[in-house]
């Protein structure tokens, strides 16, 4: 450095690009960046000039240093000054962007559920299971064999026009009830058998309570001195847990061809506890499936014992008790998947 004039006006000319690069910075980044540029004690404009103190003959040193120092705090105080600035614009903004308003309603997150058929089939499987009944999926097509005449109904028998079936060929039909899986698992193995066998059925019938497609579960109990209150005690178990604690069963005489004797099972209407409303149309029962002793002859075609072994069998309607169980007055609305429907029924 040649002398201190020349130093007072490099360091002049150092503030003047100073100030004029501040007008160019505009966040608290920039001025980090822009002051590591200045104070770098290599290449930076006031921190290279630091480093060449040592350069400097000793009676200049002194006025070298505090000139150069004095624009080194400068800089630095307007540097401050502006990052303070920018960080609290920064914030400002921030804070704005990152505002939450407490009072608003949270968001519900969508979730799916389980259809109340489904709901409906778990629970049952679930009693069921907790009873010791193994489950047995049978086929949705099925033979006139195992539908019909091994149910004890013959080609004639009038309990077929119950059931309006759909044939697919002479042979071959969609099956009209769970029932004959019971003929598959008797033909499989000697008992003790201790199964439930839930699945679609199909039938041509289609009114405000009946639908072409619909759902049952079939058990079958087979063994030593099987009776039909064994039945009874089973029934009230599962009406209990699937509708309430309260509920209990009633037997009706009723036929079915593969039971003997057959019974209708109502239970006490849930709703009013027997007082007699709409639901059990003033009865204080509801009609809720199909039951009874496997009819000998039934044992007898799928080569069990019929003088060793007995049993009962049943047959609910997964939908009906749907339809009861959540208030659903027409069977449509379990197979329309309209979600203003089945959310009302979530459980
Ligand atoms: N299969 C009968 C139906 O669909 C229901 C039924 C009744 C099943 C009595 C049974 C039973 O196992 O014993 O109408």
């Amino acid at each position: 450095m040649a002398d201190l004039n020349e130093l007072s006006e490099k360091l002049n000319g150092i503030k003047a690009e100073i100030k004029e690069e501040l007008n160019r910075l505009d966040s608290s980044k920039s001025v980090f960046e822009y002051r590591k540029l200045i104070f770098d004690s290599k290449t930076g404009k006031v921190g290279s000039l630091m480093r060449e103190m040592g350069k400097i003959p000793a009676e200049m040193k002194a006025e070298y240093g505090k000139r150069v120092n004095e624009v080194k705090t400068w800089a630095q105080n307007v540097f401050e000054e502006m990052d303070e600035k920018f960080r609290r614009e920064e914030m400002k903004l921030r804070y704005a962007s990152e505002k939450i308003d407490v009072t608003m309603p949270s968001m519900k997150p969508k979730h799916g559920y389980l259809h109340p058929n489904t709901l409906v089939k778990n629970q049952t499987v679930d009693i069921f299971g907790s009873m010791g009944f193994e489950i047995y999926e049978g086929t949705e097509i099925e033979t006139d064999y195992y539908n019909f005449t091994a149910l004890n109904t013959p080609d004639d028998h009038p309990a077929r026009d119950m059931q309006d079936t759909f044939y697919l060929s002479d042979k071959f039909l969609l099956r009209t009830q769970t029932s004959a899986g019971q003929i598959h698992v008797m033909e499989a193995k000697q008992p003790p058998i201790k199964i439930i066998s839930p699945g679609k059925v199909f039938r041509s019938d289609d009114d405000a309570t009946h639908s072409p497609m619909f759902s049952q579960m079939e058990g079958l109990v087979v063994d030593k001195g099987i009776t039909l209150c064994d039945l009874k005690g089973m029934l009230d178990e599962f009406v209990k847990k699937i509708f309430a604690e309260d509920v209990s069963t009633r037997l009706r005489p009723s036929y079915f061809p593969f039971t003997e004797p057959s019974v209708e099972v109502d239970v006490s209407c849930f709703q009013c506890h027997g007082k007699g409303c709409k639901l059990c149309k003033g009865t204080g029962w509801i009609e809720v499936l199909g039951a009874g002793v496997v009819n000998k002859k039934v044992l007898e075609g799928c080569g069990i014992d019929s003088d060793v072994y007995s049993g009962f069998a049943f047959g609910i309607g997964i939908e009906r008790i749907a339809m009861l169980k959540y208030g659903i007055n027409n069977i449509k609305l379990l197979f329309e998947s309209d979600l203003r429907v089945l959310e009302q029924i979530a459980e």
